[in-house]
């Protein structure tokens, strides 16, 4: 597959006011240009591939959003270079983004006091949609995104799970190839996620190209098979979701049920760092660096005659987290 998005040392910096505290010292910043210089993305290359599904993450304040508006021409880049689709985003803006679907879940493009549809008709004559591809698609996509009973209901007054759906919509009518998407699950309840996703699934399988940004690591679960970690404006790892889980895969946790009650003090083997018995089930957490949980296995099926066993890796959230913390180079 080709390259759709290729972005070379991207950097954009913002000068925002340093602050000083008090009404005197305001005046004070206003006069005195008492500026600092944030790199809100720091020298970001990254190249993306037709039909791909890639998670953006980082922390807040990470550079995520201004990443996406440099993306979608919103925003021209300090320096670096952007092209994507054979485009300068924000430079042949016009043309550009009648190639790309783009929603900000903080932020809504649907017209607020109009009903829901009558801004669909909107988008319509906006991207020359014809007729038919415009009936089929809003069909397809009121269906699997249950917002038929919205349509006529303006956007002011949809709940923000309703609202993100009709966005959803918006942004995917005519067809575009590229789809950003920065936080489209914030706020919502189980159901509209799961809709939301079961959706992107269908968009993405289609063959559009998706770049999801999120806190939510079931959507990322769920959905990226590749994630970009932002931190500090830098790309700090690029790669399978996978592969972050194999680095700081260290332990495991086993949970056996045996036939019947064992003595546990037979389970003292090396790598295992704790046991934990609650009638016939026992509970190991082991050091994968010592063991593995297959020579676990092995040795208990060998001395003992078991009812079920399960292996249970460390949750992707946590992982995320001590990379957020620490880095991704330690582990
Ligand atoms: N227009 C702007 N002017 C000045 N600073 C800005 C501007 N937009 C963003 N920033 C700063 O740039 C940094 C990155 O912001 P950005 O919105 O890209 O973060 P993010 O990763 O999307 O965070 P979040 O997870 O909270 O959405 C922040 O420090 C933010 O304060
Ligand atoms: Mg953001």
């Amino acid at each position: 597959m080709k390259n759709i998005i290729e972005i070379k040392k991207v950097l954009k910096q913002f000068k925002v006011l340093k602050r000083k505290t008090g009404l005197k010292s305001s005046f004070t910043n206003f006069f005195s240009r008492d500026y600092k210089i944030i790199k809100a993305v720091n020298n970001v290359s990254l190249t993306i591939k037709e039909g791909e599904f890639v998670g953006v993450i980082g922390p807040n304040g990470a550079g995520k959003s201004t990443l996406i508006k440099i993306l979608t021409g919103v925003l021209t880049p300090s320096s670096g270079t952007v092209k994507v689709l054979n485009y300068i985003p924000y430079k042949q803006r016009k043309e550009y983004t009648k190639n790309i679907g783009v929603v900000f879940g903080q932020r809504t493009q649907l017209w607020w006091d109009l009903p829901v549809k009558d801004t669909f008709e909107l988008f319509k004559y906006i991207y020359k949609i014809p007729e038919e591809k415009f009936k089929n698609n809003l069909n397809r996509f009121v269906d699997v995104l249950d917002i038929d009973k919205y349509l006529d209901t303006p956007t002011r007054k949809l709940s923000l799970g309703e609202r993100m759906r009709c966005d959803l919509v918006a942004s995917l009518l005519h067809e575009p190839k590229i789809v950003f998407l920065d936080e489209p699950t914030i706020g919502l309840d189980v159901e509209a996620k799961f809709r939301i996703r079961e959706f992107l699934k269908e968009v993405n399988a289609n063959g559009t190209t998706i770049i999801l940004t999120t806190h939510d690591m079931s959507d990322i679960e769920e959905l990226c098979p590749r994630i970009v970690i932002i931190d500090k404006g830098k790309k700090i790892y690029d790669g399978l979701v996978d592969n972050v889980k194999k680095k700081f895969r260290k332990q495991r946790i086993l949970v056996i049920d045996f036939f019947e009650e064992i003595d546990e003090s037979k389970l003292k083997w090396k790598g295992i760092k704790t046991i934990k018995k609650e009638g016939d089930r026992v509970t190991l957490i082991i050091d994968t660096t010592k063991t593995t949980a297959s020579d676990v296995i092995k040795k208990i099926l060998s001395k003992w005659p078991i009812y079920d066993i399960t292996v249970e890796e460390p949750e992707i959230e946590e992982v995320i987290r001590k990379i957020y913390k620490k880095g991704f180079n330690v582990s």
